[in-house]
């Protein structure tokens, strides 16, 4: 969703504000904009669409500016139009604000400030308030600082933003609340950004911005305040993501290239919780038998495909440690009025660690005493700082929207956390534990395995990729990798796809099973294989196109199947880390040969930082 850069510095700030919205892209945006203090006064220049229409609008004019602001607007309020899009100004034209988040009040404000200061508005955005607002306290003699402050007073919502003042050279005042900010600590220049990637290339030192906090960034120093405008003394955070971490590396799309890490990414997550006896160790995490035997429920909340990690969490955690889970979208939690008291753990998991709804959740449940644990991959994230522990998901950057290899490491922080609390509340045997990591121990080997084999799901792809629609279906832990699958598909390709428990289908959706339907039916759990072979028979009976998602061995499925997907064979308990990689791969190709905008898929946002 919107996001935002910041430089000052002795460099032009144009070039580098530029390629640090570039770096945001990711995240989502239909329209963007720079505001530079250009010698005197602050030049704004926006566009809608993509950058690349900002670059050509601006090619033809030369800028000496080096301290600047720019913004990729995700459009909430009013329609993505160059007029829309951000900076926005003060009446005046002196002060330039960019802004992630939502002002709950701004229709109260904008009515305020048109009455008592005659201000008329340019935009139809929540965000012009606030450099009207910023505007008329100016005009009352304030600086930038105490106007910014004063402003964040009066605001209700999500209001990240920052700002520059053509009476103040050289200076950025930015102000967080619920959306994520971060200064960024250069040599002879600073910077402030949404998240770490525009900052990569210039440097490794950040601070992480708190919510309330606002920041006076200059070419030599970073001034952080709290809420109540006194300054904030903090420790630095050292960022070990590398530049080429956030580059394609040779891959046509940077989802290609996750699913591909995906090996190395989940040998990663389990060789930081393993030790040398194959046994999990939480460090940093402090849950004992005691903590434990205080808890009587687990809650565990997300969305999107955060959500389907957590449905298999549950099965684990249930099968593992015998404690009841119930597994919630945020957005449906955080207004429920959840039972949630000081023996509920609470599990937040999310990738980004900066999803509002997932955020707000955490909050809802802290608030009520629960202890709250969040699986995250962004280091230093909203998320990861208001939960009393940390189990990080080490994927390193995910760019592409559609999240392959975050969900795959959160499944595998999932079984670990399972293992830990079944061995900790003796739910399962010692014996059984080694199984379950001698099996997960092998997934690198087994994901590269299917890997290896993507060529069969390319050419698949390339059978099918004009279809209307695709259903997956599974049962156990099967349903939930159909639902993720399912997910994957229709996020990148725009085909119509849903996923249900094979055991649903005769309820009602077999209905709409003809011939010209896919239908993507896994049968990875061997207990559940009989039911899954006769639910098959039933799609065949109505000549659907059935591809069969199965491990190696299953002969049997191809009499009734169209195609068959193998992955390697292993513990029913594990299959859904390998079961989802041959659909990642197949959304994949899918989307390719539709040609599909693949890593930035229409009206999606890489981080959903509003409701
Ligand atoms: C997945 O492919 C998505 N684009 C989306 O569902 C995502 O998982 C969801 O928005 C949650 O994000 P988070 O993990 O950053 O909280």
């Amino acid at each position: 969703m919107c996001g935002i850069v910041g430089y000052t510095g002795h460099q032009p700030a144009k070039e580098i504000i530029i390629d640090g919205l570039r770096k945001l892209e990711y995240r989502g945006y239909d329209s963007a904009g720079i505001a530079l203090l250009e010698g005197d006064h602050v030049v704004v220049r926006k566009k809608k669409g993509k950058i690349a229409n900002l670059e050509k609008a601006i090619a033809g004019e030369k800028f000496y500016a080096t301290t600047g602001i720019g913004h990729t607007r995700w459009a909430t309020h009013g329609a993505p139009t160059d007029g829309n899009a951000h900076p926005h100004i003060s009446q005046d034209g002196k002060i330039a604000v960019v802004h992630n988040g939502i002002i709950e009040n701004y229709m109260e404000l904008k009515e305020k400030l048109e009455k008592e200061h005659g201000i008329t508005f340019r935009s139809e955005t929540d965000t012009e308030v606030i450099a009207q607002i910023l505007g008329v306290l100016h005009q009352e003699k304030k600086s930038l600082q105490e106007c910014v402050y004063e402003a964040s007073k009066v605001m209700k919502g999500a209001y990240t933003f920052a700002a520059i003042c053509e009476d103040e050279p050289d200076r950025i005042v930015a102000f967080r609340k619920d959306t994520p900010l971060i200064a960024g600590i250069g040599d002879g220049c600073n910077f402030l950004a949404s998240d770490v990637t525009p900052l990569l290339k210039y440097l490794d030192e950040i601070y992480l911005i708190d919510n309330g906090e606002m920041i006076v960034c200059t070419p030599d120093r970073i001034e952080i305040f709290d809420e109540d405008g006194k300054p904030v003394h903090k420790d630095s955070l050292h960022v070990n993501w590398s530049v080429e971490d956030a580059q394609k590396g040779g891959y046509q799309h940077f989802m290609l290239k996750e699913i591909n890490e995906q090996p190395k990414a989940v040998s990663e997550t389990l060789g930081r919780r393993l030790d040398d006896g194959n046994h999990v160790h939480l460090d940093g995490i402090s849950l004992t038998k005691e903590d434990l035997a205080n808890i009587n429920k687990i809650d565990i909340v997300a969305c999107g495909t955060a959500y389907h990690a957590g449905l298999i969490g549950k099965y684990l955690i249930e099968k593992f440690a015998g404690i009841p889970v119930e597994v919630d979208v945020a957005s449906e939690y955080r207004y429920r009025d959840p039972l949630v008291d000081e023996h509920t753990l609470f599990i937040a998991v999310s990738q980004s660690g900066e999803t509002l709804d997932t955020l707000m959740s955490l909050r809802e449940a802290k608030s009520k005493g629960a202890r709250v644990l969040s699986i995250v991959n962004v280091v230093g994230s909203s998320v990861a700082r208001e939960s009393d522990d940390v189990f990080y998901t080490w994927a390193g950057p995910e760019i592409a929207v559609a999240s392959t290899k975050a969900y795959t490491t959160q499944l595998i922080c999932m079984y670990l956390l399972a293992l830990y609390i079944g061995r900790l509340n003796d739910h399962i045997t010692e014996e059984y534990s080694q199984k379950v990591i001698a099996e997960l121990k092998q997934l690198p080997d087994k994901i590269q395995d299917v890997l290896d084999h993507s060529s069969s799901v390319e050419s698949m792809a390339k059978l099918l990729y004009n279809r209307q629609q695709v259903f997956y279906i599974g049962r156990g832990l099967d349903a939930s990798v159909a639902y993720e699958g399912s997910l994957k598909l229709k996020e990148i390709s725009y085909i119509n796809s849903f996923a249900i428990a094979a055991g649903e289908l005769k309820h009602g959706t077999i209905a709409l099973i003809e011939p010209e339907t896919t239908v993507i039916a896994i049968a990875t759990q061997d207990f559940l294989y009989p039911k899954m072979y006769s639910n098959i028979e039933e799609i065949r009976a109505r000549h659907a196109h059935i591809i069969s998602l199965v491990k190696k061995g299953h002969e049997d499925i191809r009499k009734i199947s169209t195609d068959v997907l193998e992955i390697p064979d292993c513990m029913d308990e594990v299959a859904p880390v390998l079961a989802i990689v041959p659909l990642q791969l197949f959304s994949y190709y899918m989307a390719r040969e539709r040609g599909e905008n693949i890593d930035k898929p229409r009206n999606l946002a890489k981080s959903v930082t509003v409701e």
